[in-house]
């Protein structure tokens, strides 16, 4: 059985919201569903039809990426939803194969998504592009190694979030190009990062910013809830949930940590989501006391193999006659001649013998600089006809910093 599929105006967003609702197990509070409404692009969006019944959909939202090397144009996909009614019938299949050519018409070279299960994505050629780090950490033995930076010129400022919106959109927008995967933000997504309804505080209270400063102006800020409590002997035992720690270099960064982790009454600081290379790794002195947990965080498609190769840079020289599997996009399917150096790259369509073979998932995984196509090929999930081509290949895309969005779209 097959539902057609289209984008839906306006006055089918109930129908469209319902479905979302219903397979996430969601129940937005009204003014949550209201910001959530705001920030669809409608012209984006799709609907699966079973008769006049909406059972499936999706979105995106058109996000100016940051990749290696510069900025580009990506499809950030969002929504994702069957009713349970209609799961396993193919209708997200259907909806994946439409939205791909749908972006590649649009001229998008590359899609990314948060993925709620990692299993869903690989069969649409999405692979796992970035990594993010969770830290729960004991804040009594957070001390920093000797040498960490210190700035006496700087600052702290304790502010009210919603006061401070314009600062803080300021120092984002110099922060937003310095690593792959960071995504520029429109006025909507700053108001769902201060939203601040009790329903969105989950027990931790009001949300809260502290701003690092000097003459010249901000440099960094972090945002915080604290659930204060105190253990049965009256010491105190708060935790301090860490939402976004963003500084313009590395002595407000360290004094933003320290002035989170030395936080008065506060004994646990929570950070979900934090990149895997975060200079706070190296800056503890125990790193251990991070107790990291890790979790895939982007997952990317390349949408046109060769378009997406040419639109970011190189960490070294390289050429290689690559081999592209992709029955999803099978205009990507065939040997392509990869040609960069640190001015540029080419990518060519070619007949020449391959020096790797890889699914197009594989280039996802690569694109933003996680160096993953050496684990790849010692797997077994790389086919390397020539000797060495994949460690090539892997140098070459690899990044520093590594990618991160930090933020779920
Ligand atoms: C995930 C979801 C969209 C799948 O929709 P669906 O219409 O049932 O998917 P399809 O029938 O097109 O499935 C296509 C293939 O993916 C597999 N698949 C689908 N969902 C899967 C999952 N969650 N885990 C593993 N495999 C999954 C199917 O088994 C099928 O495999 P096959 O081709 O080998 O038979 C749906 O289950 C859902 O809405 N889940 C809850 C919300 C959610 O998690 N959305 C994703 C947001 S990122």
């Amino acid at each position: 059985m097959t539902y057609p599929i289209r984008p839906i105006d306006e006055s089918e967003w109930p129908a469209f919201a319902r479905v979302n609702e219903e397979s996430f197990g969601w129940t937005p509070h009204p003014q949550q569903a209201e910001r959530y409404k705001a920030q669809t692009e409608f012209d984006r969006t799709l609907a699966a039809f079973d008769g006049e019944q909406i059972v499936g959909v999706t979105g995106v939202f058109s996000l100016t990426m940051t990749v290696p090397g510069g900025q580009l144009p990506v499809a950030g996909v969002t929504a994702v939803s069957v009713l349970a009614s209609h799961r396993r019938r193919g209708v997200l299949s259907s909806l994946m194969r439409r939205q791909l050519n749908d972006i590649r018409e649009r001229g998008e070279s590359v899609a990314a998504l948060y993925a709620s299960e990692a299993l869903i994505y690989g069969r649409y050629g999405y692979g796992r592009a970035s990594t993010e780090l969770s830290f729960t950490i004991d804040s009594r033995r957070s001390g920093f190694v000797p040498g960490a930076p210190h700035d006496p010129a700087l600052r702290l400022r304790v502010a009210k979030p919603a006061d401070v919106r314009g600062e803080l959109e300021k120092l984002f927008a110099t922060v937003v190009t310095r690593r792959p995967g960071r995504y520029e933000r429109v006025p909507h997504t700053w108001t769902a990062v201060l939203a601040d309804e009790e329903h969105d505080q989950n027990g931790a209270g009001t949300l809260r910013s502290i701003l690092a400063e000097d003459d010249g102006g901000v440099r960094g800020y972090a945002l915080f809830r604290i659930k204060s409590s105190w253990d049965d002997a009256g010491v105190p035992d708060g935790t301090l949930k860490l939402y976004e720690l963003e500084a313009s270099d590395p002595a407000a960064y360290a004094l933003l940590w320290r002035s989170v982790l030395d936080r008065d009454l506060v004994t646990t600081v929570q950070a979900g989501g934090r990149p895997v290379d975060d200079p706070l790794t190296v800056l503890m002195a125990d790193q251990r006391q991070l107790r990291p947990r890790w979790a895939d965080e982007l997952w990317v498609r390349l949408v046109e193999v060769d378009r997406a190769l040419t639109e970011r840079s190189y960490s070294a020289p390289v050429d290689a006659v690559i081999e592209v599997e992709d029955n999803v996009c099978p205009w990507n399917a065939r040997r392509w001649r990869l040609t960069a150096d640190l001015t540029g790259a080419e990518c060519k369509p070619v007949d020449d013998e391959p020096d790797v073979t890889l699914p197009v998932n594989a280039l996802g995984s690569a694109y933003l600089g996680d160096g993953t196509l050496g684990e790849q090929l010692e797997a077994g999930l790389l086919r390397e006809h020539s000797p060495g081509a994949v460690r090539r290949l892997a140098t070459a895309m690899s990044w520093s910093p590594r990618p991160w969005a930090g933020l779920t779209f």
